[in-house]
């Protein structure tokens, strides 16, 4: 069924004057329709390069809920293909991750190559005197597209789909400041972590993409606890702060740099971010050298979040519109020393895993914030996202959207935008003119 061109469905997906409605974080069929037109069509992070060292690694993940296999070719080239059986469907590879030299279905035993093709199937001899078993037709089905940027590997299964650069657009400028603020480029520290949220998708990655008025009332007893003070005052026309987004893509940070430092203000790590301070500033300019390690948080269209200063990145794995798979890396520069990337991994462990201390706060109130829509009458009641509508300014060199302040909705009602926009927009061409 395409529920898109339902115009009773597709009213509740936008904001009204700064007004959103609640049925978006449950409805089964605004869900499905978030499914097809977001989680199909855009550019998703699948891995970074560093969890693909050599030819035949590989990790399976997930693009909206089809479950994917991301491997290492032996050309060296990455490839991403569903992770589903083209006999009877059967999950290909159930591992999470690991090396192989191919993968052999479970079921009937057909085998595939590094690269999806079919090589080869169990009883090979009966299916030899089948005339229409044409096995070059057989392989795992690729994504449509697969590109990088400076590490980090996305995939989508749109054809039509813009180039990952114009996807990612001005936005890239924002990135560099954690991917490029060093000539050895990042990688993922070993492991990562993953956990279940009873909460909408969208509520973590609106709360990502530019959240800082949370901060200071949900996290101020866990700081107390961990570091002795609370968290760092945030003021609504703070000369140092700002939301910038384009199209779709969310950050929001102060330029208080290293003497904001996150990661409970770890020794190692901010020794490290003082001591490469003016060589980053050379490579970025002064701007965005005071944006290393500085609190800040963002989102990447539609569901990969991170946290500058902290380095957790994250995906937000939809799993029905109630429940959300959450999968969590720590990001470290390859070059740095092996106890600031230690200090990094472990700092990230105590404060954003499912133990630490400020994702229990968020989690909590994520599913009650999902949860409270089971009301039939609750959730007929719209949601307010109008906070700083006057803040939009010109700056000389930050590019995008740009809104001063870090106590506002600005990158709430972007990515909003956005996900309506794609919602309603049938192909790129009509997307596009809806901007
Ligand atoms: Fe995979 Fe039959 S389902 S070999
Ligand atoms: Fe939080």
């Amino acid at each position: 069924m395409t529920t898109g061109t339902d115009p009773e469905l597709l009213s509740l997906c936008g904001l009204d004057d700064g007004w959103l409605d609640r049925r978006v974080f449950w409805d089964q069929a605004v869900y499905e329709l978030e499914l097809e037109r977001i989680f199909a069509r855009c550019w998703l992070f699948v891995a970074h390069e560093s969890q693909l060292p050599k030819p035949g690694s590989f990790l399976t993940t997930w693009m909206g809920e089809d479950n994917v296999l991301v491997v290492r070719r032996r050309d060296g080239s990455i490839g991403a293909y569903l992770n589903s059986c083209p006999h009877r469907g059967n999950r290909v590879c159930t591992a999470e991750a690991g090396t192989a030299r191919g993968f052999v279905c479970n079921y009937h035993g057909w085998s595939f190559g590094l690269d999806g093709t079919l090589n080869g199937v169990h009883e090979s001899a009966a299916y030899g005197r089948e005339p229409t078993f044409d096995q070059a037709r057989l392989g795992l089905t690729p994504v449509a597209r697969l590109d990088t940027y400076k590490g980090l590997v996305f995939a989508t299964f749109d054809p039509d789909a813009p180039p990952l650069r114009d996807y990612l657009g001005e936005f890239t400028y924002y990135l560099d400041v954690m991917l490029d603020n060093d000539a050895g480029g990042t990688e993922f520290a070993g492991g990562s972590i993953k956990s279940v949220l009873g909460c909408n998708w969208k509520i973590a990655a609106e709360n990502f993409a530019g959240d800082a008025l949370h901060a200071g009332w949900t996290h101020a007893s866990g700081a107390e606890a961990m570091i002795g003070r609370g968290v760092a005052e945030l003021g609504a026309d703070d000369a140092d702060s700002y939301h910038v987004n384009a199209h779709g893509h969310c950050w929001e940070f102060n330029l208080d740099g290293v003497g904001n430092a996150a990661t409970l203000g770890d020794k190692r790590i901010m020794n490290y971010l003082r001591e490469n301070q003016e060589r980053v500033a050379e490579r970025l300019g002064e701007l965005r050298a005071r944006m290393v390690g500085s609190i800040s948080s963002v989102n990447v269209f539609p569901n990969f979040s991170f946290l500058p200063g902290q380095n957790t990145f994250r995906t937000w794995q939809p799993k029905g519109p109630h429940r959300t798979e959450l999968h969590t890396w720590v990001l470290v520069n390859r070059n740095a020393p092996p106890e600031v990337k230690d200090a990094w991994r472990k700092g990230a462990m105590m404060t954003f895993s499912p133990s630490g201390v400020f994702e229990m706060d968020d989690g909590e109130n994520w599913e009650l914030a999902t949860r409270s829509n089971q009301g039939v009458v609750t959730r007929r009641q719209r949601l307010y996202y109008g906070l700083g509508s006057d803040t939009a300014i010109d700056h000389p060199e930050l590019p995008g959207n740009v809104h001063r302040g870090q106590i506002n909705d600005a990158n709430q009602r972007a990515f909003y935008r956005r996900w309506s926009q794609l919602l309603r927009a049938a192909t790129w061409d009509d997307l596009e003119k809806t901007r």
